[in-house]
């Protein structure tokens, strides 16, 4: 008999997904590693994941990180979810198990967790914690943060019942409230999270002067070649230190590659490495 020694292969599934730094940062742990495998971005049609999806694994594709708009879609279309992915109500990782079937997990959360305390010394425990936006970015991070035992953490976002959804759904986990933005007036947090996509679109969402506490921090989920609307806000606001997603972007993929290939790439040179090529267009 012949042993067939085949490269094994993984995806970024989006829709679009051209713009996804993904493929540069598992090349870097691949390399970094020693892994036999490669990695691609795959364009799925707005109406056809799951048959892109599964005709990748048809083809041989072990493992697949799916992002926008597919993560609900992803959910669905698993065997089995791991608990962060349960807890997000999406899935970012599909790995193919040795039987065949395929398991879901989601490593945002995970991803944010390990970039503010291992990699920017950001504590969280005992803090007082503020996430702006309350949508399926939001949701994914919530568990990790309540599990790091903040004294409070609350969500503030534009439509007031969404928020008021996410508290029922992560209340068993910690202190969560939830507000509109305006009711934030006169109160004041130790780390702001921005989490509503109108940093996407160059825009911060409307908020009173005053939520930095000495010393506080600002963290936008998203990230940017330059400076974030949100990060600049929050210099002007008196924040102490401000950050972009790009650590949480690299982390959320090593947990996913640690999944998969069961070996946990160093992350700094990567942050490093993208962060340049980013700069430098
Ligand atoms: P995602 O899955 O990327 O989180 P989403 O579910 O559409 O996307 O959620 C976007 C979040 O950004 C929401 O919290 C949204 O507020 P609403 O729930 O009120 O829509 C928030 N958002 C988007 N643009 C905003 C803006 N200009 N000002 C304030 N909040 C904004």
């Amino acid at each position: 008999m012949v042993a067939r020694v085949m490269t094994d292969r993984y995806a970024v599934v989006g829709h679009p997904v051209a713009h996804s730094q993904s493929p540069f940062i598992h090349a870097r742990f691949a390399e970094q590693t020693g892994q036999d495998m490669t990695y691609e971005a795959l364009l799925a049609p707005l109406d056809d994941f799951a048959g892109t999806v599964r005709g990748f694994f048809g083809a041989g594709g072990r493992g697949v990180n799916v992002t926008v708009p597919f993560k609900l879609e992803a959910y669905e279309l698993v065997d089995r979810v791991g608990g962060w992915a349960e807890r997000a109500g999406a899935v970012n990782t599909i790995a193919v198990q040795a039987d065949g079937t395929l398991l879901g997990e989601n490593t945002d959360g995970i991803g944010l967790e390990r970039d503010l305390t291992a990699n920017l010394q950001v504590r969280i425990a005992e803090r007082r914690l503020l996430v702006l936006g309350a949508g399926g970015a939001v949701r994914g991070i919530l568990e990790p943060l309540l599990r790091s035992e903040p004294r409070e953490l609350v969500i503030a976002n534009r439509t007031v019942a969404r928020a008021e959804l996410l508290r029922d759904l992560f209340s068993d986990l910690g202190p969560v409230q939830a507000c509109g933005l305006d009711a934030l007036a006169g109160r004041d947090f130790d780390v702001i999270l921005n989490g509503t996509s109108a940093s996407l679109a160059g825009e911060i969402p409307p908020l009173p002067p005053g939520l930095f506490a000495p010393g506080a921090v600002a963290y936008d989920l998203f990230y940017a070649p330059r400076p974030t609307a949100f990060m600049r806000w929050s210099l002007e606001q008196g924040a102490a230190r401000v950050f972009d997603g790009l650590g949480m972007l690299v982390e959320q993929a090593a947990e996913s590659f640690f999944m998969w290939r069961g070996v946990r790439p160093e992350t700094g040179p990567v942050i490093a490495a993208l962060r340049a090529k980013l700069v430098g267009g």
